[in-house]
């Protein structure tokens, strides 16, 4: 077992349920990340992935308990880097106004402080986007919005970073720039809970993966959790035979390629 000198909190998730109007997105989830760790949390569409991370982050009423342990006596900073930002294209927005709205706590009339004008160049250009402060956000590329939801998670420096599918629109390049993020954060004991599609991605960088649909599928280390013959089988005990590989292939396409 790796040992992590954290500064970001453990997390447990005890018993949580959640229901929205007559639906159960969430039966009796208990999982738990330990401090400093990556932990990826995979499953299939409309698992109730975003709705955990939801509910962790105070949106959501549930049932059951949800604890953070901070190392220290005060609680951290948490930064959240939210699912594929819908900004309307035709909005009149720089990537510097976002990027201001998102991590200024002072009203907006006063304008940025010159600190956080530094530490906004700062977090553009660790992303690459320094050349591009003044875009309007509707002329970016998915990939390059994509790394300004990234960009805003660095400031202040967080001690829990709870991301929701960062990697859906990057590019290779991109995806590099995510990579150094983990390893930085990693290196720095924060705490990482990570949605991610892209099982590859989970498998070479993630401490821990916890599958979800709707309730617990499994929980482990990745190169234990995500081998082909596991994942069939996990699908193939809750249905007939060529659902279950369907539902496989749909949610792992990569990794089942070689077992069709
Ligand atoms: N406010 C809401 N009211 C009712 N149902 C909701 C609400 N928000 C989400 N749901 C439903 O909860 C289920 C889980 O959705 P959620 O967005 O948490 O899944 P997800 O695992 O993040 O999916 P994806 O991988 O597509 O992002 C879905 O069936 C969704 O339609
Ligand atoms: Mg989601």
């Amino acid at each position: 077992m790796t040992s992590f000198s954290a500064t970001g909190p453990a997390l447990a998730f005890d018993a949580v349920s959640l229901t929205l109007g007559r639906t159960d997105i969430l039966q009796n989830v208990s999982f738990a990340v330990a401090p400093g760790s990556v932990h990826a949390l995979v499953g299939p569409n409309g698992g109730g992935k975003t709705s955990l991370v939801r509910t962790l982050l105070g949106q959501t009423p549930h049932n059951g308990t949800l604890s953070l342990r901070w190392p220290g006596s005060e609680a951290g900073v948490i930064a959240y880097v939210p699912q594929a930002l819908d900004f309307d294209r035709g909005l009149p927005m720089t990537v510097d106004d976002v990027m201001a709205a998102m991590t200024q706590r002072r009203p907006a009339f006063l304008g940025l402080s010159p600190r956080r004008a530094r530490e906004i160049g700062e977090a553009l250009a660790r992303v690459g986007l320094k050349d591009k402060r003044r875009r309007r956000m509707g002329a970016l590329s998915g990939g390059e919005r994509q790394r300004v939801l990234l960009a805003q998670a660095l400031i202040p420096r967080p001690d829990l970073v709870v991301l929701d599918e960062p990697m859906s629109a990057l590019d290779e390049p991109g995806a590099r720039i995510f990579a150094d993020l983990l390893a930085s954060w990693r290196a720095s004991g924060t705490t990482v809970l990570w949605i991610e599609h892209d099982l590859a991605a989970v498998t070479r960088w993630a401490d821990r993966v916890t599958g979800l649909n709707r309730h617990i599928l499994f929980d482990g280390r990745p190169a234990d959790m995500l081998t082909p013959e596991r994942l069939l089988g996990l699908f193939s005990s809750q249905a007939a035979p060529a659902a279950a590989v369907k539902a496989a292939r749909d949610l792992y396409p990569d990794l089942l390629e070689e077992v069709q």
